[in-house]
């Protein structure tokens, strides 16, 4: 195929001033973009498609009478494409992207070059969008006047070919942006869990494409808030909104108040209404409303979030006439929103607006590799904070990650333990050093409130999985046993670890431990499959 001598085929745009043919006899002394182009020794063109507008109809003749005058071999055709604002991106843009659509490139045949020179810069950003996108299946080719040539007219040129590897800086370049941006979102902490750096990878690019809603899931403290801070952060140093972010905790919007609050109100709208005010929704105009615990939202306030998301507008209370506000919602729940439906407790057309880009972030159990980077950086924090700086002695660290990444450490409240952990530590440390004793104390601590707080959800374990006349049947025994061994399966990603831990020490004298289907069989006797455990979680 290659040894195919193929046909060079340039398209190019005519321009206005360089290419003007001016007074006859003197234009052949010029550097005009288009005719020094055909006129290179080394460079055949067998075709040249030249664009030009419907002003430019005249001098897109003359052009075409010169370069057949200095290169017969080249067979010019003229297109006529009008730009109503050359300067305009995106009309150029579109403009050569439906030209390149139009037509019918024979790649075996023809060898392709798009023309790009000075003063083009609109062009020449568009044309190596459209190459590198392989809208325009050939290379780019530079022309710029030489000044070392006494012939002024002839020029140089250079053929630049995108698919070489010197090129790629310029998408490495994209490259380094999303690495900086995934930074950002991290905080700056070293993250080593794949799941996690995969998932802020996918939420960075989300962040700066798109504008839709966006619904972080996850358990209490995963640092859902957090992120969607830093989603908005990046946004704004991006230049991609104007406006601010609004913070709600929906939880604490209960009975009449929340409509007010979110949607703003009217004077004398209700009882107290003293004055007008402008809602959450108005307030977020042009930047983000994120709504953290959204399952806490009554259902009344669901429907008229949906329709303010769906119209970009709604009424305050109160009022008739309509407020427009384009913002972009950033929802956040540690709720099973599905589960949520099934109760009658959120509305499915909600969901379904608001799931497109659902993320959940893990626990800080399933991401124990990154304990020790998070335990330096709030060790750092508090030095910030307090003003002094306190360290572990290397024992008491060693001892400390030791049962931070065990498996006896729940870490229930996730970061949010984790930073009052080192806060406590920090604080109680004398001479500014965290010793074995310190650790000992708040490992003691720790494991405590992890225990009672264990008590408490041992109703909430059993709701999650059964009905309450299915839980009314069961014996004080089994319900004490089935939610331990719930929370032993939830904490786990398979069936036969979950048994390992379950059955760790009878398994043991086994000769062949199955300790699945040991654990399989205890569920069953329940109803219960493993499967229903993981898909609630
Ligand atoms: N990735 C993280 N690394 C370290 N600390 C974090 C991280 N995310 C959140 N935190 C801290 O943990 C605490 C809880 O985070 P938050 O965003 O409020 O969690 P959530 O909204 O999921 O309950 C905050 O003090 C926050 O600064
Ligand atoms: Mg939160």
């Amino acid at each position: 195929m290659d040894s195919v001598v193929k046909d060079v085929v340039v398209v190019s745009l005519i321009g206005t001033q360089l290419d003007y043919v001016g007074k006859r006899v003197d234009r052949w002394a010029k550097w005009r973009p288009n005719v020094s182009l055909c006129s290179q020794d080394d460079l055949v063109i067998n075709q040249l498609h030249l664009l030009h507008d419907n002003h430019s109809n005249r001098l897109a003749n003359d052009v075409t009478v010169d370069i057949e005058s200095v290169s017969p071999e080249t067979e010019v055709s003229l297109h006529s494409v009008n730009f109503q604002n050359p300067w305009d991106f995106e009309e150029v843009y579109a403009k050569l992207f439906d030209w390149c659509l139009q037509q019918d490139f024979d790649t075996d045949k023809n060898d392709y070059l798009f023309h790009i020179t000075t003063g083009t810069h609109v062009v020449q950003i568009c044309s190596y969008l459209l190459t590198e996108s392989r809208h325009f299946p050939g290379r780019l080719i530079q022309t710029s006047p030489d000044h070392n040539n006494k012939n002024k007219s002839i020029g140089r040129i250079q053929i630049i070919d995108l698919d070489l590897s010197r090129y790629d800086q310029l998408a490495t370049r994209f490259d380094v942006e999303h690495q900086e941006g995934k930074e950002f979102l991290k905080g700056g902490i070293e993250t080593k869990n794949k799941d996690f750096n995969n998932l802020i990878g996918q939420i960075e690019k989300v962040a700066i494409r798109s504008k839709d809603p966006m619904l972080l899931t996850g358990p209490t403290g995963a640092g859902k808030s957090q992120l969607a801070t830093r989603i908005f952060q990046l946004k704004k140093k991006r230049s991609m909104l104007k406006g601010t972010l609004v913070s709600v905790n929906c939880a604490t919007l209960k009975g009449e108040n929340a409509m007010a609050a979110l949607f703003g109100h009217t004077k004398g709208a209700f009882t107290g209404a003293l004055k007008a005010r402008d809602g959450f929704l108005l307030t977020a105009n042009e930047g983000v409303l994120f709504l953290d615990e959204i399952g806490e939202l009554g259902l009344e306030e669901q429907a008229m979030l949906l329709h303010a998301i769906e119209n970009k507008s709604f009424h305050p209370v109160g009022s008739d006439a309509v407020v427009n506000s384009g913002f972009q919602l950033i929802a956040g729940t540690n709720k099973n929103l599905k589960e949520e439906i099934k109760k009658g407790a959120f509305r499915e057309d909600l969901l379904a607006r608001i799931n497109l880009w659902t993320y959940e972030l893990p626990a800080l159990k399933d991401r124990k590799e990154d304990i020790p980077a998070n335990v330096d950086y709030e060790i750092e924090l508090y030095s910030q904070k307090s003003g002094h700086r306190v360290q572990f002695n290397k024992e008491a660290k060693s001892r400390f990650i030791g049962f931070a990444v065990s498996n006896k450490a729940t870490w229930s409240g996730n970061f949010r333990d984790l930073s009052s952990a080192i806060t406590r530590l920090c604080t109680l440390a004398d001479s500014s050093r965290i010793t074995i004793a310190d650790v000992e104390d708040e490992i003691e601590k720790l494991t405590r409130a992890w225990s009672s707080s264990g008590e408490q959800t041992h109703t909430d374990i059993l709701n999650s999985y059964l009905s309450t006349e299915q839980i009314q049947q069961l014996d004080k025994f089994d319900a004490q046993q089935l939610s331990y061994v719930l929370a032993v399966c939830q904490r786990h990603t398979s069936m036969a670890s979950a048994g390992r831990e379950l059955f760790d020490v009878s398994r043991t004298f086994k000769s062949q431990p199955n300790d699945s289907s040991r654990l399989q069989k205890y569920l069953n006797k329940f109803g219960l499959k493993w499967r229903d455990i993981r898909s609630i979680d």
